[in-house]
């Protein structure tokens, strides 16, 4: 798909940024334990589209909130899915063996150490929003950001969903149990970016978030549509992971209970709703307009 010039120009920004700043407060691999923080690296740095950094600054910038303030809950929720990745991707769990075009960190390192990375990129993600000195809020928000994000992450939120995913294969359910899993295990995380996002910018009493959130919501169960139909008509070299996984694994999938044409139809109608919920707001909402569009015509 073609993007929009300055929205390129703002994807670029934000990838830097994100990428500089997680950098920064990733552990040196040549502090010990080396493999880990190696592992960690590996995992974090580098790869990914960075869609939920980008929901943090683009939220952030609707709501006025300059960059800076942002880097911090960007990094978090950046980490949380990295490590979100890295346990999806054990044998336990898909059994993959290709991440964002690289071995799968189980691949790379060892079962053992790819567990353990995920643990401490999670913890790091609430060391960072406990200690970031470039928040620019105080300790309430601080606070509320935490619990947010705690909440989001753990068994009502995306773990939950891995949860609900697990139990789920290999088994029939039915639309309304799979709109529940892919509302934990993807959505509950991309929530969590716009409310950070806006936490960070001081609005949590702001009375654009609700239209805000409600727009998160709609993006989120659109991105795993999209994902779960790009596992069916993807390339493995664009997708940077090996298509067609959910299928040998009998996945709980859009495509598999409503077929490609329905899922693609759905996405989209989750897009048009995204955008009608922040249709009030002005100009600086352009990126999260752009962002919404981004996540329906992405080919990875
Ligand atoms: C993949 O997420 C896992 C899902 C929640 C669908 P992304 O498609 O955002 O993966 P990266 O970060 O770009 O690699
Ligand atoms: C993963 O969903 C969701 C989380 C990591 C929380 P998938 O299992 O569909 O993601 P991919 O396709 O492996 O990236
Ligand atoms: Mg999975
Ligand atoms: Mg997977
Ligand atoms: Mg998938």
């Amino acid at each position: 798909m073609t993007l929009e010039p300055a929205f390129q120009i703002f994807l670029g920004d934000c990838r830097e940024r994100v990428e500089i700043a997680l950098d920064r407060w990733l552990p040196s691999e040549t502090t010990q334990p080396a493999n880990l923080h190696s592992a960690m690296r590996y995992a974090a740095l580098g790869g990914g589209k960075r869609v939920r950094p980008i929901l943090v600054y683009a939220a952030g910038k609707a709501l006025g909130a300059k960059p800076d303030c942002l880097d911090g809950a960007a990094c978090a929720v950046e980490l949380i899915h990295a490590y979100s990745l890295v346990h999806d991707d054990l044998p336990a769990m898909d059994d993959d063996d290709l991440r964002r075009g690289r071995p799968t960190c189980h691949k790379a390192y060892d079962e053992a150490t790819a567990i353990l990375a995920g643990d401490a990129l999670q913890t790091l993600a609430f060391r960072i929003l406990c200690e970031d000195d470039d928040l620019c809020i105080d300790r309430i928000d601080r606070l509320r950001m935490i619990a947010e994000l705690a909440h989001a992450s753990g068994s009502r939120g995306m773990a939950g969903g891995q949860a609900l995913d697990m139990q789920a294969t290999g088994r029939e359910i039915d639309l309304a149990e799979l709109e529940n899993l892919h509302i934990h295990k993807t959505g509950a995380l991309i929530l969590a970016s716009v409310r950070l996002g806006a936490l960070a910018s001081g609005a949590s009493h702001d009375e654009r978030l609700p239209g805000l959130e409600r727009y998160a919501k709609c993006v989120g169960l659109a991105f795993q549509v999209r994902d779960d139909v790009l596992d069916v008509e993807g390339e493995t070299e664009v997708l940077g992971k090996t298509r067609g996984k959910d299928a040998a694994a009998d996945k709980a999938t859009y495509p598999a209970l409503i077929g490609l044409e329905g899922a693609r139809e759905m996405a989209q109608r989750l897009i048009d709703e995204a955008l009608e919920n922040i249709a009030a707001l002005g100009a600086a909402a352009d990126p999260l307009r752009q962002l919404a569009r981004y996540i329906v015509g992405r080919e990875h």
